[in-house]
């Protein structure tokens, strides 16, 4: 039994990125390295992480960020690490982070690629022990190499994602990423500093039994979401949130159901933020078969003005999100 347990560890990830890299004859590696320089960042992280309550990095920084938000010491510390491991990885030459007001300018000016990421998603979870995590996008630059980055770069819309991920730092730590070409999930083993193949070519359910979204805002959601909410207990779906993102969404990637943040009165646009929250998601979710959308538009259509704009998300299972658009769009 032990042995039937233990004999299924699958392919390296850098020995996964090498064999895709070789798939095409043409690529440079560049985005292999990046790949790499985004998996040894997430290690980091991972470490502080497992450590914060000992190492006193737990708690508020005693700052906010550019939407207003109270940060964590550790969404700067995977800031720092992350900005800092992709620039010295020189594949980057621009990112927009959550906790940055403007573009980083990484220096690399002759670089091909930017990155989109949130460090830390969910960093209210630290301090209690819950799952959080990273997310990530990946982009070509629109503007010639060899100057700096501009905000023409940053502000793609998702259908022009080279690739997107996200690490997830629960009861094992994972990176799941795609580069167009289906959705890979690899578990880290913390003592060979490795991630392996674990869970190869995901798909989310076309339906599914879970629904995922902060009802205290029940009061101001929209009149069609109501509705919706209401059919899901009706048919005594589960209702699972846990308030970290990349949590809510990895859980109903593996056993298919809808996730929801949608506008309301507090958040009129809704939280997230479509630059390195909802296209990351949505273009996993678009991979993997489910679907991804504001509610009345796909996701990764949606041509982003500016670097910390939000939007509603309802991202899962292709028949629940439909479904709940169906019910929305009766009050339109
Ligand atoms: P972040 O920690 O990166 O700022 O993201 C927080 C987001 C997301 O992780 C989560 O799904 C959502 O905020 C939870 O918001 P509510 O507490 O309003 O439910
Ligand atoms: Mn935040
Ligand atoms: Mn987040
Ligand atoms: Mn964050």
């Amino acid at each position: 039994m032990i042995d039937k347990l233990t004999a299924s560890v699958g392919t390296a990830l850098d020995r996964f990125i090498q064999q895709k890299q070789e798939q095409f004859p043409y690529a440079t590696g560049e985005l292999s390295q990046l790949l790499r320089d985004i998996a040894l960042a997430s290690k980091i992280i991972n470490r502080e992480i497992n450590r914060a309550g000992l190492a006193g990095i737990e708690g508020g920084a005693g700052s906010s960020n550019v939407q207003g938000e109270a940060q964590q010491k550790l969404d700067m510390i995977a800031d720092v690490r992350f900005t800092r491991a992709l620039s010295k990885g020189g594949e980057t030459c621009g990112i927009v982070s959550e906790e940055m007001d403007d573009i980083i300018d990484t220096g690399n000016h002759h670089a091909k690629y930017i990155v989109t990421m949130d460090p830390l998603d969910g960093s209210s979870n630290i301090d209690v022990n819950v799952v959080v995590g990273t997310i990530f996008s990946i982009y070509r630059r629109r503007s010639p190499i060899g100057r700096p980055p501009t905000k023409e770069d940053m502000l793609q819309q998702g259908t022009e994602q080279i690739a997107a991920g996200y690490v997830l730092y629960g009861s094992s730590t994972m990176l799941v990423y795609s580069t167009g070409y289906g959705v890979n999930g690899f578990t880290y083993e913390p003592s060979l500093g490795e991630y392996f193949l674990s869970h190869p070519d995901m798909k989310c359910n076309d339906d599914g039994n879970i629904f995922s979204i902060n009802e205290g805002g029940y009061k101001t959601f929209p009149e069609g979401l109501k509705e919706y909410i209401e059919m899901c207990k009706e048919r005594e779906y589960s209702a699972r949130y846990i308030g970290s993102l990349v949590g809510d969404f990895h859980r109903n990637l593996l056993k298919g159901g809808i996730y929801i943040y949608p506008s309301t009165s507090k958040y009129k646009k809704g939280k997230l933020r479509l630059l390195y929250e909802c296209n990351a998601l949505a273009f996993l979710a678009e991979q993997s078969g489910g679907v991804a959308t504001n509610g009345y538009q796909r996701i990764l259509e949606l041509k982003p003005t500016e670097l910390h704009e939000r939007t509603p998300l309802y991202v899962g299972s292709k028949k629940m999100v439909e479904e709940a658009m169906k019910c929305l769009k009766q009050y339109e």
